[in-house]
């Protein structure tokens, strides 16, 4: 392949990479990496390395790289007709039959899937449709949103709100007013080290209900909540939390949002992961798994109840004034159809949910009882491993060591990307579906080396 030398130098002087120091890159002292191609679950850098993906890009490669079937299906779509708007009842037959098929995968009281482009603006979409919901019901006052701690809803200005890390509301004016935050389920940092599962949840709960009473469950308009929690730690919820959340919210009034970006098709071993967990969500959000990341796509699944007020609304006020230029683009649409038919006829779920346990299985044995790892937890083909300074008293590392990222650093020279989260010290996998017990055991044993390279 044709080398172009000035690639390094184009990089670092013209491209404004999202989620990065800008200074160190600029200055030529953060990584800067090309990829040239992947195959399963490997990608290839320019400088020849082959490296196992075990975080699937950004836990969305669900079905691999280089899926001929999908790359095909993108590549029909774009010679036969690769763009026209979705505006006033327009369609194609790729993004009329996606919708069919993500009904037809969808929980069975879910009604109509609006399509946008990334789960940021998927959320924005959500947040849109609630408030109009309550407009159009006549309270206007019930607006609010609740999300967690430690949520991952976007990065935009709303969705950024949602969102509850640090590092995307410090010095961007976030969150905005109507946005608040509650306990994150996570166990493993629960304030009391002497709590149960169960007695954590009830704090959860409580903590919840504390809010609601304190702002009033008339100005509160809908929860959102990743079933796992994804970018925060990768955390599955405490026994019994997504049960008592739901008794809450209905006792309320407050609407369930689910935000499926990462759990949807499949990660779970289920293919929602609203199945998985027993929810009844109002809206579901979708993007990531929906094409495998093939094209962008992502979508607003709305259920029977809040369509009928919708339908409603449009009946008083004329058309819905909401819409992107790319809703239900073509191509990432034929990608969507391409993709889903992939994942059933491979039965990549079934397959998410066998090797995911085995990927959780063998990472407990290689890295459960090294003196720096508080936890390794996980669902389905999502796994974390938690790393503490001294695991009896739970004594974190302190921020400024950069111990996951050196963690995570080590791993990719021996040949495996593992994610280091961005809040605590926590390397996250989230690797295709298609992998094998094979590369299960390189991802334990290679994390394994990594840990001991850094932490002894
Ligand atoms: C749960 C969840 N929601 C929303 C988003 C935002 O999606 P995007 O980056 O496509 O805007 C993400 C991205 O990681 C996510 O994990």
């Amino acid at each position: 392949m044709l080398r172009n030398d000035m690639l390094e130098q184009w990089d670092r002087d013209n491209f404004f990479h999202p989620s990065t120091h800008l200074a160190e890159f600029a200055r030529g002292n953060a990584p800067h990496r090309v990829i040239t191609g992947g195959q399963g679950c490997h990608i290839e850098d320019r400088d020849g390395n082959r490296l196992l993906d075990a975080f699937a890009g950004l836990y969305c490669v669900n079905v691999g790289y280089g899926r001929q079937d999908i790359a095909e299906a993108i590549a029909d779509q774009a010679r036969e007709l690769a763009y026209y708007h979705a505006y006033v009842g327009h369609g194609t037959e790729a993004s009329i039959t996606l919708s069919k098929m993500i009904l037809d995968r969808a929980p069975d009281h879910m009604s109509k899937v609006y399509f946008g482009l990334s789960g940021s603006d998927a959320n924005e979409t959500n947040v849109k449709l609630i408030w109009y919901y309550n407009n159009i019901l006549g309270r206007p006052e019930k607006k609010k949103i609740i999300s967690r701690w430690r949520g991952y809803h976007g990065s935009g200005l709303v969705t950024g709100s949602l969102t509850g890390l640090e590092l995307f509301h410090k010095k961007f004016d976030l969150p905005l007013a109507q946005v608040i935050h509650t306990e994150a389920p996570y166990y493993y940092r629960r304030p009391d080290l002497s709590m149960s599962e169960e007695q954590f949840t009830a704090h959860c709960v409580a903590e919840l209900e504390a809010l609601i009473e304190a702002e009033g469950a008339d100005t509160i308009a809908a929860f959102i909540g990743e079933p796992v929690l994804g970018t925060g730690g990768i955390v599955p919820p405490p026994a019994g939390y997504w049960e008592a959340i739901q008794e809450v919210l209905a006792r309320h009034d407050i609407l369930l949002v689910a935000d499926e970006v990462v759990t949807g098709f499949g990660r779970l071993g289920t293919m929602f992961g609203s199945e998985h967990y027993g929810l009844k969500p109002d809206l579901i959000t979708i993007a990531k798994g929906l094409t495998s990341a093939y094209a962008p796509l992502s979508g607003s699944i709305v259920s029977d109840k809040m369509w009928k007020v919708l339908e409603q609304g449009t009946d008083e006020n004329g058309p819905i004034g909401h819409g992107w230029t790319y809703s239900a683009h073509p191509i990432g649409a034929a990608a969507g159809v391409a993709n889903l038919k992939l994942i059933d006829e491979l039965d990549l779920v079934g397959n998410a949910g066998r090797n995911g346990a085995y990927l959780n299985k063998v990472m407990t044995e290689a890295l459960g009882d090294h003196a720096n790892v508080g936890e390794v937890r996980g669902e389905g083909m999502l796994c974390a491993v938690e790393l503490v300074e001294d695991r009896d008293s739970r004594t974190f590392f302190e921020a400024g060591r950069k111990v996951g990222p050196s963690v995570a650093a080590a791993l990719l020279e021996e040949g495996v990307i593992g994610r280091a989260m961005p809040q605590g010290d926590i390397i996250g996998f989230a690797p295709p579906f298609c992998l094998t017990e094979a590369e299960a055991d390189e991802i334990a044993g290679k994390t394994a080396k990594a840990l001991a390279k850094v932490l002894g």
